[in-house]
Order: structure tokens, then C-alpha cells, then sequence
């Protein structure tokens, strides 16, 4: 019997078990594998949507043209008075994790990829184009189709 069968087995379940496996264990680096990112507060929606408040310190800043915010590996942008635009934070030229949005377009630093707010390649780099998302503005809910 493992020490996590063990402890399951005297009722302890969820956290609880959690807390006490890590601290018996002495992990530093203990991780519990069932718990979900945390989300900044005003973050809503379900596993087809992502629901942003902008009336939140953690996304007012969406109500500015020209801001972002990165959720959840998705880039988030404030593109007009009237417009958003998301695409993945993932790189389409090799992978990497570092898309965000700089001067009315979105940008790659790892080799200089730019795609536009459609996700669209703007040069060599960003060819094969980046996975973009709706978005959708009602009230002060910014909703982002997944
Ligand atoms: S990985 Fe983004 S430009 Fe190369």
C-alpha cells in the first residue's frame, strides 16, 4: 500500500489529503496535479468560454486601446473603442510561449513573427498565421469563445 493509499484509506480526501501526503513527504516540490490554475478574480465561463470583468482591477486595464492581458496562454487585446481581439500566446513559427500585442498587432520577440489582429501572418516568420478567438463585449463581460 502507497502512503497515498494509506492515507486515503483513514477518510482523508481532496486538500486535506493533499496537505497531509505533501507534509509527510517532505516534498518541496509537491504539486497537486488535481487542482486548477488559479485565475485572477473576475475571471468566469466554462470549458467553451472565458469571461472577463473589466470592471476588475485584473482587467481594467482592457478598457484602455492599445493594453492586453494574458489568460490561461491566451492573448487578450483592447483593439479599438469598439474591439477586441485573442489569439494564442503560442508562437506558429516554433512553439514559443511568448505572443503579445505591441503597436496594433500581434508579436513574437523570439524571432520577430507579427500577425495582425485577425491572426493573420504579417511577414516571413509569422506565415502560417496564429489561432485567434471571438470576443464578444457586453456590459462591462468581455466574453472570449474557446
Ligand atoms: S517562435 Fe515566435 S517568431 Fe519564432
Amino acid at each position: 500500500m502507497s502512503r497515498m493509499e494509506f492515507l486515503k484509506s483513514l477518510g482523508l480526501k481532496g486538500a486535506s489529503l493533499f496537505a497531509v501526503y505533501c507534509a509527510a513527504s517532505g516534498l518541496s516540490s509537491c504539486v497537486n496535479e488535481s487542482m486548477e490554475p488559479t485565475l485572477p478574480p473576475g475571471t468566469g465561463g466554462n470549458a467553451n468560454e472565458l469571461n472577463l470583468d473589466l470592471s476588475t482591477s485584473a482587467y481594467s486595464k482592457l478598457n484602455t486601446v492599445g493594453n492586453y492581458v494574458i489568460v490561461n496562454s491566451i492573448v487578450i487585446a483592447r483593439v479599438s473603442q469598439t474591439d477586441f481581439a485573442a489569439v494564442t500566446q503560442v508562437c506558429s513559427h516554433e512553439g514559443r510561449k511568448k505572443v503579445y500585442f505591441k503597436n496594433g498587432e500581434f508579436y513574437c520577440p523570439e524571432h520577430g513573427a507579427r500577425f495582425d489582429t485577425s491572426g493573420k501572418g504579417l511577414n516571413s516568420k509569422g506565415s502560417k498565421g496564429i489561432k485567434n478567438y471571438a470576443t464578444e463585449l457586453t456590459g462591462t463581460t468581455l466574453k472570449v469563445f474557446l
